[in-house]
């Protein structure tokens, strides 16, 4: 399939990451919004990360120029239109992500490729949204979308062998390393990852280590980036906790519950970086 017009559905810190990815390697992209005001937020940031990748000499100055001259904001699918590929990056609500799938499928060509970028909601779920759900497909980048190399790919039930291929073949143009998954609660990424950091918070609460010596012993023994504290406020306490609670229902399993820590926190309002504070505090954005 040729896809060369494509649609990102949200303009949040991984919806803005997608669409500079989309646009910085030819894409013409088009970033949805739900309002005008959101939309030229997002292509701010999109245009400062940009600029941080230029002065770092990772990109020139003209594929900065070509990437944001490729990249169009709108407030609906139906505004973006004619589009062969699109990824749905909202806020992680089943329900507005079937409404959002609804409206791709009838703006979208009419072999075009829905993909959803959730980090754990079921996919055959959404995919039974749409008239043609074999063209549903998750494909899971990781933040920060411009840095990272991973995209986990996830198979619907009903997901066809071509759209697999062609989104495979997606990432790689992207730059990226695909990697497959089942659609199974959590994935492989979050299904790992997140009983990791939940453990580490069940080390806090019960006094196992302090929050720096928690971090150190995963950072430098284990050769992280980050520490699982420090991860869990860069992703978001509470995007953590949902992911848990998906774990847990998903599989009835009692190892998966969420660390009672975790939850207070949340309830708090400590939710890591993007609130100033969680279980190390920020300047605030
Ligand atoms: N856009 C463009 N470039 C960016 C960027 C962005 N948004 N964020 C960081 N960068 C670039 C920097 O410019 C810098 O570039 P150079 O290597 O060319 O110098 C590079 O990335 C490293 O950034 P920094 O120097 O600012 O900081 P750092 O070395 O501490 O790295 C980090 C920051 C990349 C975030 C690193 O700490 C890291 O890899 N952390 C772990 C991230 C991780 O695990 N992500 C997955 C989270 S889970 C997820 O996303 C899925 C989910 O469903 C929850």
């Amino acid at each position: 399939m040729n896809i060369q017009k494509v649609c990102v559905v949200g303009g949040g810190t991984m919806g803005n990451g997608i669409a500079h990815v989309f646009a910085l390697k030819g894409f013409e992209t088009t970033l949805v919004e739900a309002n005008a005001d959101l939309a030229a937020k997002a292509a701010a940031t999109i245009s400062k990360n940009l600029d941080r990748q230029a002065a770092k000499g990772t990109i020139s100055a003209a594929e900065k120029d070509a990437a944001l001259k490729r990249l169009k904001t709108a407030t609906s699918p139906a505004e973006a239109g004619g589009f062969q590929f699109a990824v749905e990056a909202v806020s992680e609500k089943l329900e507005l992500k079937k409404t959002i799938f609804r409206a791709l499928d009838a703006a979208a060509a009419p072999d075009a490729i829905l993909a959803t970028n959730t980090s754990s909601l079921p996919i055959t779920e959404i995919a039974a949204a749409v008239k043609d759900p074999s063209r549903v497909i998750g494909m899971h980048f990781m933040n920060p979308v411009p840095v990272m190399k991973l995209v986990e790919i996830i198979r619907a039930l009903q997901t066809s062998d071509e759209t697999y291929a062609a989104v495979d073949a997606l990432a790689k143009t992207l730059g990226k390393t695909p990697a497959c998954a089942k659609d199974f609660p959590g994935f492989v990424s979050n299904r790992v990852l997140m009983p990791m950091i939940n453990e580490a918070i069940y080390c806090l609460m019960e006094g196992v280590s302090s929050r720096e010596d928690i971090d150190q012993i995963m950072k430098l023994g284990m050769a992280h980036p980050m520490g699982p504290l420090q991860l869990a406020d860069y992703i978001g306490l509470d995007v953590c906790l949902a992911i848990m609670g998906v774990l847990h229902e998903g599989y009835a399993d009692s190892k998966y519950r969420p660390c009672p820590l975790l939850k207070q926190m949340v309830q708090a309002g400590r939710l890591g970086v993007k609130s100033g504070g969680g279980f190390y505090d920020y300047p605030r954005r």
